[in-house]
């Protein structure tokens, strides 16, 4: 299996807190890995590990390896600040800049690069705003701020966002959590497209989601109170949620608990 991603025996701590204990998982190039499991049993926290957003927290560290392309983005002699370039993220709230300009929203990352050409800028704002599905319902006020956008369409402005800086992964900490049905079917469907072109790893509470966006599904479970999150098991999803290997994957997806 060809791997974007490797992660080897990765333990997340906060402070003395040991929050995810001993994970490894694969995820192969253009594809969606769901993962699922209880509130509180790391899923957050293993996925911002995955572009090493996790640190940025006072007290936060990470032990183990995560390899991208087989390099691992923990080395020395990495940046970070490139590794979330390449990784990047879209959040569970859509958290546009409000007073921004739509259009500034999109390619902010690249001005902070130190882009200036505009006709670039304009370029690469309508076909990040295209890949997002967002061009046609805004192409005629790209100059208004983007916190005039419906919640959906601020989380599609944010995945545009994410995605002018041409990422290899989009790592998606539940991004339909705050959004009505119809813009969360509209999400699913632009993660479809996406994987075309992308990596992407998504945490979902949702299960009827891990089943209709991703290819491969993760649980992870947590022992008991104050134990540490860990992988209970990674596979197809199709697999996941008809066959699992493990009876406590089984218990959470029948709805015995969680
Ligand atoms: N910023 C933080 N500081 C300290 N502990 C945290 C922080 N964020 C999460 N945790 C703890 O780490 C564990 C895993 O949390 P999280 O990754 O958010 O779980 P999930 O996303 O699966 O609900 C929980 O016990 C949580 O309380
Ligand atoms: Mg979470």
């Amino acid at each position: 299996m060809a791997k974007r991603i490797e992660v080897k025996d990765l333990n997340l701590y906060y402070g003395k807190f040991h929050a995810v204990d001993g994970v490894s998982l694969t995820v192969p190039p253009r594809s969606v890995t769901a993962f699922i499991g209880p509130s509180g049993c790391g899923k957050s926290t293993v996925l911002r590990s995955l572009n090493r957003m996790h640190e940025v927290i006072p007290g936060a560290r990470a032990e183990g390896c995560v390899l991208l392309d087989g390099e691992d983005i923990y080395g020395s002699s990495v940046d970070p600040v490139s590794v979330r370039r390449t990784i990047g993220m879209v959040f569970q709230r859509p958290n546009p800049f409000p007073t921004m300009s739509i259009r500034d929203n999109v390619v902010a990352g690249l001005k902070l690069a130190g882009e200036k050409d505009k006709r670039k800028l304009d370029e690469i704002a309508e076909r990040a705003l295209r890949g997002a599905n967002l061009w046609t319902e805004v192409k005629d006020r790209l100059n208004r701020p983007g916190g005039g956008l419906s919640g959906g369409q601020q989380q599609r402005l944010c995945i545009a966002r994410a995605i002018a800086v041409q990422p290899d992964v989009l790592l998606m900490d539940e991004p339909c959590s705050a959004l009505d049905p119809i813009s969360t079917l509209a999400i699913e469907d632009l993660i479809q497209e996406l994987k075309k072109d992308y990596t992407i790893v998504i945490v979902t509470h949702n299960m009827q989601q891990a089943a209709r966006v991703s290819d491969q599904t993760a649980f992870f479970n947590l022992a008991g109170v104050g134990q540490p999150g860990r992988l209970v098991e990674i596979d197809d999803t199709e697999r996941i949620f008809s066959n699992p290997a493990q009876k406590a994957t089984e218990d959470y997806i029948s709805g015995r608990f969680g």
